[in-house]
């Protein structure tokens, strides 16, 4: 009961790709998962940031770059990588001046608006903005929002325009956050849309790369479990093939691989490539990074699939074992039980450290859109031309 991939399509009509992606995930899985009462959006939005043709590869980075400030973040082509490189630099400065840029934001508000649960996301979007010296008004959980009487995401967002500086917001459906930037007159940043994209998180699997490693480049990353519909496993391979030189090692069941339009990304990157296979042991010797995902039980359509697929691949000491000694795990967590609880331990996890990372790269969006400037912070640009 499974939907099958997107058929193929040639690389070069990436728009009718990915909206043919994002309609399949709508109309398919999540539309039947019983979100009826999540109220409509427009579907496909006329123009979309997602479909405007984003670059393929790094050569093809846009030359004229728009400012951070007021700016939505719906995927990361949204931002230059010369934008994301920006970000991790001020979250490790933020990380080492925390009493520094404790009142950056203060007089700011941030809206979360949570329509799908969340640990991680929420609550770091909303220490970042108090951390800064921010205030935090929100939902999470939509049960007890006007959305249950029928309004829309675009009304919703029309109103909350009035209360805050900057939104955060998560929902099942791919493109609502889409939605919500078309409406809002502040920055609207993406949470996570269903199993479309996880921005944020990416920003936060980014820094703990270059953290681990030095760098986001050069390296071999096996991503594994539910590639389908995993939106942190789509967010992290379209970013790090704009950055380049990464050979990805795509390790899932049949029933959950990568979709096509991610794939075209990797095949319209000449410094990047993938192989795609099913056994976890048989290559984990060969990763400098492992990427784990829980299977996506809320997306769904029956049970039956789910507990066939949920135990697929379990990371344990065992397996470990095996793994280099410098491999990274990374996972963007919640997990269920894809990683032993041993593995905890070994000083190769660093899905703790991922969520730290978070945070930090959050306080650095925030802090970024909203127009705040960090004090005593020197941009990455500046030091680069002193230097
Ligand atoms: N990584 C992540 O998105 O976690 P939450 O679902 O808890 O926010």
């Amino acid at each position: 009961n499974l939907p099958s991939p997107s058929p193929p399509v040639l690389a070069s009509d990436w728009r009718s790709l990915r909206a043919r992606n994002h309609e399949h995930a709508v109309n398919g899985r999540v539309s039947g998962s019983g979100y009826s009462w999540l109220g409509h959006f427009e579907w496909p939005p006329s123009t979309t940031s997602c479909m405007k043709g984003e670059p393929l590869s790094s050569e093809l980075e846009p030359t004229v770059e728009t400012p951070m400030v007021g700016k939505s973040v719906i995927t990361l082509d949204d931002l230059s990588i010369n934008q994301i490189r920006e970000l991790l630099h001020k979250a490790q400065y933020i990380d080492s001046h925390r009493k520094e840029v404790a009142h950056t934001c203060e007089g700011r508000v941030l809206a979360t608006l949570f329509y799908e649960p969340s640990t991680r996301t929420r609550l770091s979007f909303e220490t970042a903005m108090l951390r800064l010296g921010g205030k935090v008004i929100g939902f999470a959980g939509a049960q007890l929002a006007s959305v249950t009487k029928g309004e829309t995401i675009a009304d919703t967002l029309k109103t909350v325009s009035n209360y805050v500086d900057v939104v955060a917001i998560r929902h099942p459906k791919e493109g609502a956050a889409l939605v919500a930037s078309r409406a809002a007159s502040v920055p609207v940043i993406n949470a996570g849309d269903g199993g479309h994209m996880h921005p944020t998180q990416t920003l936060a699997d980014l820094a703990t790369l270059q953290s681990r490693f030095g760098r986001v480049t050069n390296l071999t990353v096996g991503l594994c479990g539910d590639l389908t519909f995993g939106r942190t496993v789509h967010s992290l391979i379209e970013t790090l093939c704009r950055f380049g030189n990464v050979n990805f090692v795509l390790i899932s069941p049949d029933e959950l691989k990568t979709p096509r339009y991610v794939l075209d990304r990797i095949d319209a990157t000449p410094s990047c490539s993938y192989t795609e296979v099913k056994d976890l042991v048989s290559v984990i010797g060969d990763l400098d990074v492992l990427y784990m995902t829980r299977v996506q039980k809320e997306r769904f359509f029956n049970e039956d699939d789910y507990l066939r697929l949920r135990d697929t691949y379990i990371l344990d000491e065992a397996k470990m074992t095996k793994a280099k000694p410098d491999m990274a795990v990374l996972h963007p967590l919640p997990r269920v039980n894809e990683i032993a609880v041993e593995v905890d331990d070994d000083p190769r996890a660093a899905y703790f450290e991922q969520v730290k990372n978070g945070m930090l790269m959050r306080m650095a969006l925030e802090s970024s859109v909203v127009g705040d400037e960090l004090p005593g912070y020197e941009p990455l640009e500046a030091k680069e031309v002193q230097a």
